[in-house]
């Protein structure tokens, strides 16, 4: 179980900068198993390099550390800092942007009288991985094209009747990567004896859970 965190993509209309680091809080529910979950990650984006790391934990509270490097076509996942196991990645690497055929519903502003924030509402309906989601987002345009998403409300379903909602928060973005050491591996990631142990619970985890990048 994860969080759902589309990897919204596709034509330009409003992107993340492009360097950021992000906390995001999810909550949510499975609707097979009646399964909640709360669940925090880290998340460090760089699209000048194409690398997109993930910091958080797995079901049994090991660290999890997913680094997609699209430059060099890889994938790492680290569970406790010392299993590794790499693929390859042969996606492109996609800015993280709010689609162009989300709907704009409308502005508001969040907060009290110290802080307002005003954020844009939209609804998307998108596939991914079989899975069917719509969405509604909150994000906040910043200079340029860039904005953030401070919130989003997913659910998602699939054929055979999975069924998923799941609100996240996004919170203290910061628009540098203080520590590039997020994105490199460990060097058990270069020894190929030391793979996978623990491997399928992660994977099984990102599927069944949907950790999407
Ligand atoms: C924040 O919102 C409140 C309520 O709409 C409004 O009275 C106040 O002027 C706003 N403050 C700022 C700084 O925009
Ligand atoms: C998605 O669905 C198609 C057809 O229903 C199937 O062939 C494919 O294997 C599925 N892919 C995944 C990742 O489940
Ligand atoms: C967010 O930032 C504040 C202030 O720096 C810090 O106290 C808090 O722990 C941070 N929260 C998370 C979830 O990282
Ligand atoms: C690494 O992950 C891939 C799927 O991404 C899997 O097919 C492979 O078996 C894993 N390697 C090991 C050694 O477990």
């Amino acid at each position: 179980m994860a969080l759902i965190l589309i990897s919204i993509s596709y034509t330009k209309s409003c992107c993340f900068p492009s360097e950021v680091e992000v906390t995001a809080m999810g909550y949510g529910l499975i609707a097979q198993g009646k399964t909640n979950y709360q669940k925090e990650i880290q998340l460090y984006y760089d699209a000048d390099e194409e690398k997109i790391a993930i910091v958080s934990t797995n079901r049994i509270g090991q660290k999890l550390r997913i680094i997609s490097d699209y430059s060099a076509k890889k994938r790492y996942v680290i569970t406790n800092e010392n299993v590794c196991n790499v693929t390859d990645l042969n996606e492109p690497f996609q800015e993280m942007c709010v689609p162009t055929n989300a709907v704009f519903v409308g502005s508001a502003v969040l907060g009290n009288s110290y802080d307002n924030i005003t954020v844009d509402n939209y609804y998307v309906t998108m596939s991914q991985r079989n899975m069917s989601f719509d969405i509604n987002l909150m994000a906040t345009p910043m200079k340029g094209d860039d904005c953030t998403v401070e919130g989003m409300v997913s659910f998602g379903k699939d054929k055979n009747g999975y069924q998923i909602f799941e609100t996240s928060v996004y919170m203290n973005y910061s628009f540098k990567i203080t520590d590039n050491s997020v994105f490199l591996p460990p060097k058990q990631c270069n020894q190929p004896d030391n793979m996978g142990i623990l491997l399928f619970d992660v994977l099984e985890e990102i599927r069944s859970g949907i950790l999407i990048f």
